[in-house]
């Protein structure tokens, strides 16, 4: 629960592996993909110890609140040639970015003017086609690479220009490029990014990438070596670096651009003259606005299939411009430039060689892919109960129940309310009891204004120093729920061993199974502390990108606040993903079992630690559909575990919408109905018997989805795969699939098409050319990559399975703790040559690092030759008493004369003719044994 727009007052962890950098190709063979996960695996440990190190040895911070003058003043340029200014306006480069200019000031700075009708495209006042700028020195070789010297004659027309730069080249794999730009002179903020750069060069004979240089003005090109495709072209604008102001534009290879969340768009993102900032902030979501997490990375889809992508490692804000040139300009307002481009070759590639920086995602706990359940507004512990017991009495499956900040004694975490809430402890163990889970939020804000003595968390964090302070070192004050509060500062290991302490006394009384932290952008009801800001150039930057409130201290801290390992303005869009990082490591070392923590603000590298929800969006029809790209975006940033708040958090949900809601987020990866204070309600059992009955359904097929779920995730964990899918990742050549987003897929096997219109009983849907099933009734569809109406009455989500795939089920109950003891069942979908694979990881769902420790069970299904065979190819014990109850197969060609289990003959089978689809039950095979299912075509 944040702020809505109506109401605008209102590495660090970061892992890195050269082996797994240097396994780049998507490979084929199950077996070499283990390898490879172990060996990624050790190296995201790895990665994880060297942040404790870097930690203790932080950079200098940079850019600090004593305003520097800058007079220096740019040599006066002089006014280009009319030659030099004509070009396309989509060519045209703006050069009054950070400011308004009259034409006298923009020649001033040696560009051209040319006004346009229209003052929102192109700019007026743009670059002419040579400007100076850096020159670049000889390169030379380095241990890593490459090095050289950029040098500008005279100061750009930025304050504190910084005239000579250090660039380095750094070959990190075949498909993996590395470029910086620092201040050699001056050490100057960078994300902490442990481990650093491998120190071993690799072999350049067969690297995906050529580079040029333009040395004078200095520019970079990077082309796709098989195809001599352009992919980066920095030449197209000048750089310019200064203190606060970093720019670096480059032409893109297509108009086909996703990434660059967080914000309220399609997933294909509109290069019309757009621009999206980065810049954490508690707003509602909405267009044109700043949101909860900053992730600068892009993906492109070239032509042909093949994709590349571009990762900036700069934590402070960052505007991005997008042009139909088509081409891109960064600016940063601080740091360093540090730029990866990662060439794929195609987009699942180019995401695993992203997340090979910054960490693969973590395994979630089973129990998280069920139900879950939350409402601001379940006031008291006895209307919590009742909430469960109505969705049990209903039988709705449903894993977690929650609570928002109604539980807090005084809106003070750590605390509940003695009369509300006074037996939440008993209400925690009931719901164990019962199989469930319980979870509430946690906000980072510490209230300041308890007696002194009454309140634990606060005296202890100002005995241990742990609260981020102000300019004049004063512990900084804000005002979030519970009034005066201070903000934890988890940059310093003395605050995360502080929240460790906190988290543990407050489960030794309420054991939560899981940790919800909300308002970490951080959010701040005041504008940067209760004093307010002082005056300085961190507070009022020469530049400030376009950010909700104006400036970069709106609804948070002030940027000269102080942390340990910088100040605030270059660590405020780390804050939610050093939170996260502190709150799953106090879980693991207090529950010692796999920890849950959903975070709403995120930076690259927070699927490690946490899952992520697409905070506080209206009960609208249009946020259903945005929710769509919204979360397959997170899966392009590592974060595979997001969901949208079902049935929408703000405003008054309809049962149509909600129905619609259920059925889409039965296919979000994280699957949570949440509600505001004030909203009508819209719990599944608030609504109409059909209502309800389409909305059961959903749960159950999400339910019977599970083991499939699970195992996608164990691959996103150890393979970097991605779970919920764009179109484009997995038909790269196919043109129609670039810009779907109303459609996406499960893994590469299970298409869902919701329905996303008010009133609607059909969708015309996209099926890419191959065999789709009806996962329903396993009617087939022989698609060359067309457009089908599908019927889809209320009652319906349309998901197909993909020929040569197998689906592993379990037969749904009203908890995971129940379902995970039922039968499984297979999904056969056969292609036209009657082949279909699939695989099952298996573990206790709850215990730490199973796959790490080799305490899992994986088993490949395999079906050809009329028959289907598993091969259980480890085992540890886990899938013991567990039994294969059926199995459907979809495209059986004529009916079976008979059919053998195990060898033995089965009586229950059915086929039927109109679909094809061959139906075995009453099975009751091992899962731990190799089994054989058999049957005799009639000829
Ligand atoms: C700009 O506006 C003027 C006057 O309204 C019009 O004559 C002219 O054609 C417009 N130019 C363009 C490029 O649209
Ligand atoms: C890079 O961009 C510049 C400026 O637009 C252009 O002149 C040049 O041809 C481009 N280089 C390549 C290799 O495309
Ligand atoms: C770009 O935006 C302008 C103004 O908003 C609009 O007139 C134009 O049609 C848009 N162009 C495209 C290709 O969408
Ligand atoms: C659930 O069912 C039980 C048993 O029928 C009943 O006693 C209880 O009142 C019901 N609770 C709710 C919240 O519907
Ligand atoms: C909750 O309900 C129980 C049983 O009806 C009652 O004894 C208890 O006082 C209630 N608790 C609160 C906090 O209202
Ligand atoms: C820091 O906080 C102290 C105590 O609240 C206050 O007196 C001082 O003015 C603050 N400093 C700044 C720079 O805001």
């Amino acid at each position: 629960m944040g702020l809505s727009s109506n109401f605008p007052v209102a590495g660090l962890l970061i892992g890195f592996s050269l082996l797994a950098c240097l396994y780049i190709n998507h490979l084929s063979s199950h077996a070499d993909r283990l390898v490879m996960s172990v060996r990624d695996e050790q190296n995201v440990n790895r990665a994880h110890e060297l942040f404790h190190t870097r930690v203790s040895n932080p950079p200098k911070p940079q850019n600090d609140s004593r305003s520097v003058s800058h007079t220096k003043k740019y040599q006066k340029a002089v006014v280009p040639r009319v030659s030099e200014c004509t070009m396309a306006v989509e060519s045209r480069f703006d050069c009054a970015r950070d400011r308004v200019l009259s034409q006298g000031e923009c020649e001033e700075r040696g560009c051209c003017y040319s006004p346009l009708n229209d003052s929102t495209g192109p700019p007026w006042c743009f670059y002419p086609r040579l400007y100076p700028g850096y020159k670049m020195g000889p390169l030379t070789p380095t241990a890593r690479g490459q090095a050289a010297t950029l040098t500008r004659a005279s100061p750009s027309y930025l304050p504190r220009d910084i005239s000579t730069l250090s660039l380095e080249v750094i070959e990190e794999a075949r498909g993996c490029l590395h470029f910086t730009l620092k201040d050699p002179t001056s050490q100057r903020y960078e994300v902490p990014l442990p481990g650093g750069i491998p120190q071993s060069k690799v072999d350049t004979q067969d690297v995906l990438y050529t580079t040029e240089y333009q040395s004078n003005p200095f520019g970079f090109i990077v082309r796709r070596k098989s195809n001599g495709r352009v992919i980066v072209n920095t030449t197209v604008a000048p750089l310019l670096f200064a203190d606060q102001y970093l720019q670096l534009s480059t032409s893109l290879a297509s108009s086909f651009v996703s990434g660059l969340g967080e914000h309220y768009t399609s997933l294909r993102l509109d290069l019309n003259w757009t621009s999206l900032t980065l810049w954490n902030r508690d707003m509602a979501p909405h267009a044109n606005a700043n949101l909860y997490g900053s992730h600068p990375f892009y993906i492109v889809q070239e032509e042909d299939g093949f994709a590349h992508g571009v990762f900036l490692l700069n934590s402070n804000a960052i505007e991005v411009m997008l042009q139909p040139t088509p081409a891109l300009t960064w600016v940063s307002t601080g740091g360093i430039l540090d730029l990866f481009i990662f060439l794929g070759p195609d987009p699942q590639s180019v995401i695993r060689q992203y997340l090979q920086i910054i960490g693969y995602p973590m395994m979630p706990p089973y129990w998280s892919l069920g139900f879950h359940l939350c409402r601001w507004g379940y006031t008291t512990s006895n209307t919590t109960r009742k909430v469960a017991q109505h969705m049990h009495n209903a039988s709705f499956p449903m894993d977690v129940q929650w609570n928002d900040l109604d539980y807090a004694d005084k809106q003070r975490v750590f605390t509940f309310d003695p009369w509300r809430f006074g037996d939440l402890p008993e209400m925690v163990e009931e719901f164990h009891k019962r199989g469930m889970k319980y979870i509430l939020i946690l906000d980072p804000g510490i209230s300041s204004t308890s007696l002194p003595g009454t309140y634990t968390p606060f005296d202890d964090g100002l005995k241990r120093d742990v609260f981020i302070k102000n300019a004049t070192g004063h512990i900084l004050i804000g005002k979030v729920w519970p009034g005066p509060t201070a903000f934890p500062d988890f940059t310093n290991p003395e605050t995360r061993q502080w929240w460790e302490d906190c988290i543990r006394d407050f489960h030794s009384k309420v054991p939560v199974d899981g940790l919800w932290i909300d308002m970490n952008e951080p959010a701040n009801f005041v504008q940067g502390s209760v004093e307010g800001c002082p005056g300085s150039d961190v507070e009022n930057p020469p530049y400030t990108p376009k950010v909700v409130g104006g400036q970069l201290n709106s609804g948070t801290l002030c940027m000269s606040a102080q942390q340990k390992l910088s100040i605030h303005y270059n660590l405020h869009n780390l804050y939610g993903l050093t939170e996260a990082y502190a709150t799953h490591s106090a879980l693991i070392k207090i529950r010692r079992k796999r920890p849950f923590v959903l975070s709403r603000s995120s930076f690259p590298g927070i699927g490690r630690y946490s899952a992520v929800w697409t905070g506080d969006i209206r009960s609208d029809w249009e946020q259903l559909r945005f929710s769509i790209p919204a979360v397959l975006r997170f899966g392009l940033f590592g974060v595979p575990l997001v969901g949208a708040d079902i049935c929408g958090f703000g405003g008054d949900t309809t049962e149509e919408l909600c129905v619609r809601w259920m059925q889409l987020g039965a296919f979000y990866p994280f699957m949570r109905n949440h509600n505001d204070r004030l909203n009508a309600p819209q719990e599944p059992y608030v609504f109409g018997q059909k209502a309800q009955e389409a909305m059961r359904s959903a749960l159950n097929l999400r339910y019977s989805l599970l083991p499939f779920l699970y195992t996608l995730f164990h691959h996103a964990h150890t393979s970097a795969d991605t779970v919920a899918r764009p179109l484009f990742m997995e038909f790269p050549a196919d043109p129609n699939c670039q810009t779907i987003d109303r459609q996406f897929l499960w893994g590469s096997s299970l298409l869902i098409s919701p329905v996303l219109e008010q009133g609607a009983e059909e969708l015309a849907a996209y099926l890419p050319p191959s065999t789709w099933y009806s996962l329903h009734n396993g009617q087939p569809f022989y698609s060359v990559g067309q457009y089908l109406l599908l019927s889809a009455p209320l009652d319906t989500i349309n998901v197909h399975v993909r020929e040569g795939h197998i689906i592993p089920q379990q037969v749904p109950a009203l908890t995971t703790s129940a379902s995970r003891a039922n039968p499984f069942f297979l999904t056969v979908a056969l292609s036209a040559g009657g082949w279909a694979w699939g695989d099952l990881f298996w573990d206790d769902g709850d215990s730490l690092d199973t796959f790490e420790m080799q305490n899992y069970c994986y088993v490949i299904f395999m079906a050809g030759q009329s028959q289907i065979v598993s091969n259980p190819l480890k085992l540890n014990g886990a899938l013991d008493g567990l039994v294969l109850g059926w199995l459907q197969v979809f495209g059986v060609p004529s009916p079976p004369r008979y059919v053998l289990a195990n060898g033995e003959k089965v009586s229950d089978f059915t086929y039927r003719t109109d679909t094809k689809v061959l139906t075995v039950t009453n099975l009751a095979l091992p899962m731990s044994e190799a089994f054989t299912v058999q049957w005799a075509l009639s000829r």
